[in-house]
């Protein structure tokens, strides 16, 4: 049967890069998933509705077009047949606060078996985050970044209540990305 996961960590944890290793040895193994970044589907939209430039705008527009961009990539994802990997945010943090990545529309739309949330400490996020020229990253503290990884475990576990997935954590801490990339691949095989 066709598995549906939904993976989120907060901005320079590493998740597009530990997804890249994870499929590629799911593909080794004969395992096909369609990699999905919900961000660039969001971003297509924007950018030929002229909203934004880059996507690194989008956290920054009014929530009611972040709230319809979400409505509108949802729709094209949950169109896609066989084992699905969405790339995507539990939450994004906007200047007006915490908006749901994923809130009930977007949730039914997609209906996960499984939510992952990749995490590492704190300060090797920041680390990450500096040393990522080719994005406009935000210079959260230690404290926000704590609690921002915090406030993704609530929704995880809302998300877990709403639609009866199951929820795993995988760690990508520095210098352990093999570790990190063979647990995601072990998860999704
Ligand atoms: P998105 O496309 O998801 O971009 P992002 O959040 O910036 O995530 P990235 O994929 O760029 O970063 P990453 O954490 O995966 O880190 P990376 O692998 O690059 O989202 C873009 C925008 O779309 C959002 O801001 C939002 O506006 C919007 N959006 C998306 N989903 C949404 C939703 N559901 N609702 C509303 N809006 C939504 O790695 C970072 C660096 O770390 C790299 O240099 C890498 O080499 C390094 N690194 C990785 N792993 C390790 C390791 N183990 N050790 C040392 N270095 C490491």
């Amino acid at each position: 049967m066709a598995t549906k996961c939904i993976i989120t960590g907060v901005p320079g944890v590493g998740k597009t890069t530990v997804i890249t290793g994870a499929l590629a040895k799911l593909e080794e193994m004969g395992v096909h998933y369609a990699n999905i970044s919900f961000g660039s589907f969001m971003f297509e939209t924007a950018l030929a509705e002229g909203l934004v430039q880059n996507r690194d705008e989008m956290r920054l527009l009014a929530k009611n077009d972040q709230k319809e961009l979400q409505r509108k990539a949802a729709g094209r994802i949950a169109a896609i047949d066989g084992n699905v990997l969405v790339d995507t945010h539990a939450s994004v943090k906007t200047p007006r606060g915490y908006l749901a990545g994923l809130p009930e529309w977007v949730l039914e739309a997609l209906m996960p078996d499984l939510f992952v949330l990749v995490e590492t400490d704190e300060d090797q996020i920041l680390g990450r985050r500096l040393g990522d020229s080719s994005r406009v990253r935000d210079m959260d503290s230690y404290r926000a970044l704590a609690s921002h990884q915090s406030f993704n475990r609530a929704i995880a576990a809302a998300n877990a209540m709403k639609t009866g997935c199951t929820v795993a954590i995988v760690l990508n801490a520095d210098h352990l990305l093999d570790r990190a990339i063979d647990d995601l691949a072990a998860l999704l095989k």
